[in-house]
């Protein structure tokens, strides 16, 4: 899995790019990227099509890299899962489709749900030349929360750090909403916070709750057994681009980004239970790996694997933070 932008994506970017001034957007960047740590919505924060381009630039790398490692993921954990429809809800500039499509070759059908006509007509820009199934994606300009809304059904149901904008007395219905149109998979990515954590949870209590079965990172339904101040999230790794490094003011050529998903399904798709996932940073020392695992039967436990149980040291080695865990002898 390639955690970068992929090359058509990142030239359309850079084409959009051309002849906005680098010093303006580097501006718009840090009002946006400020305004997202303090909590506000893209409504307030992207007013037009300048700011959507400021968002692409520095953030659709990062939630690019978040959403096609959460759907990494869902194909280690459902290998036979092969969507032919995506619905992108809270689209933004698109780069959940972009991942989605790298993930998944069977998607041939793709609408991006938003209620910001700067963002999705970004994303239209962007997609211009890109796949079919993005270049001739449909458009739907609505509002999650507005109670009218059916949105149309789809194999695979994306909300990629979307939820965090809809206020706490509105996230079941959207969540109901957006769980009717789903037929096979719906996705959730949000930010590695606790609060994106305690929002996922509460996400995956709706769609238990809704008759979904949870796909992952879980390896179980029961109560989550972390608590405060601890919080369950992952990290990706992702390049930092030259246009991103200036925009950001970074100095480093890499980033981390932090953050949490849950998967559901509807039952009757294929099932089986979770592998233990690794909810830390692996800790390699001299005897062997330490491993912070999410056991199948819900506890949380360290388990060290020594350099003697050789096959099963192998393996653990080469995983990393947010990797499902199987012993060689449990396939
Ligand atoms: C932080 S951006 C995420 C964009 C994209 N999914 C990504 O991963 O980069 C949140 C997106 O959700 C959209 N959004 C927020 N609340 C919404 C609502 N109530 N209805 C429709 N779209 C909404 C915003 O316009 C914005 O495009």
């Amino acid at each position: 899995m390639d955690p970068a932008l992929p090359a058509a994506l990142r030239a359309a970017i850079d084409l959009a790019l051309e002849g906005q001034g680098g010093g303006g957007l580097a501006q718009r960047a840090g009002r946006i990227s400020e305004g997202y740590r303090q909590g506000r919505a893209s409504s307030v924060l992207v007013r037009d099509g300048s700011d959507a381009l400021a968002y692409a630039l520095t953030r659709t790398p990062a939630t690019y890299a978040a959403t096609r490692r959460a759907l990494e993921e869902l194909r280690v954990l459902r290998p036979g899962f092969a969507p032919l429809s995506l619905l992108d809800a809270g689209a933004g500039p698109g780069g959940g489709g972009w991942a989605a499509v790298d993930a998944f070759a069977s998607l041939s059908a793709c609408t991006r749900l938003d209620h910001s006509p700067a963002f999705l007509a970004l994303a239209e820009t962007l997609s211009a030349h890109g796949p079919a199934v993005l270049s001739g994606a449909s458009r739907l300009q609505a509002d999650l929360a507005d109670p009218g809304l059916a949105p149309p059904e789809a194999d695979l149901v994306l909300a990629a750090y979307a939820l965090t904008e809809v206020g706490p007395g509105r996230l079941d219905e959207v969540v109901g909403r957006l769980w009717s149109a789903t037929r096979g998979i719906f996705l959730v990515i949000e930010p590695g916070t606790p609060e994106g954590w305690r929002r996922g949870l509460q996400v995956r209590a709706l769609l238990a709750a809704g008759g979904g079965r949870i796909v992952g990172p879980c390896p179980h339904a029961g109560p989550c057994g972390l608590s405060a101040p601890d919080w369950c999230h992952f990290a990706q790794r992702l390049p930092r681009s030259r246009g991103h490094r200036l925009a950001k003011g970074a100095e480093a050529p890499f980033e981390d980004e932090k953050f949490f998903w849950i998967a559901a399904e509807r039952p009757g798709a294929q099932a089986g239970p979770g592998p233990a996932r690794i909810i830390a940073p692996p800790r390699a020392g001299k005897a062997g790996v330490r491993l912070r695992l999410c056991q199948p039967d819900g506890r949380v436990e360290d388990v060290e694997v020594t350099r003697r149980d050789r096959a099963t040291f192998a393996r653990a080695r080469r995983l990393g933070w947010g990797d499902a865990f199987r012993r060689p002898e449990d396939q």
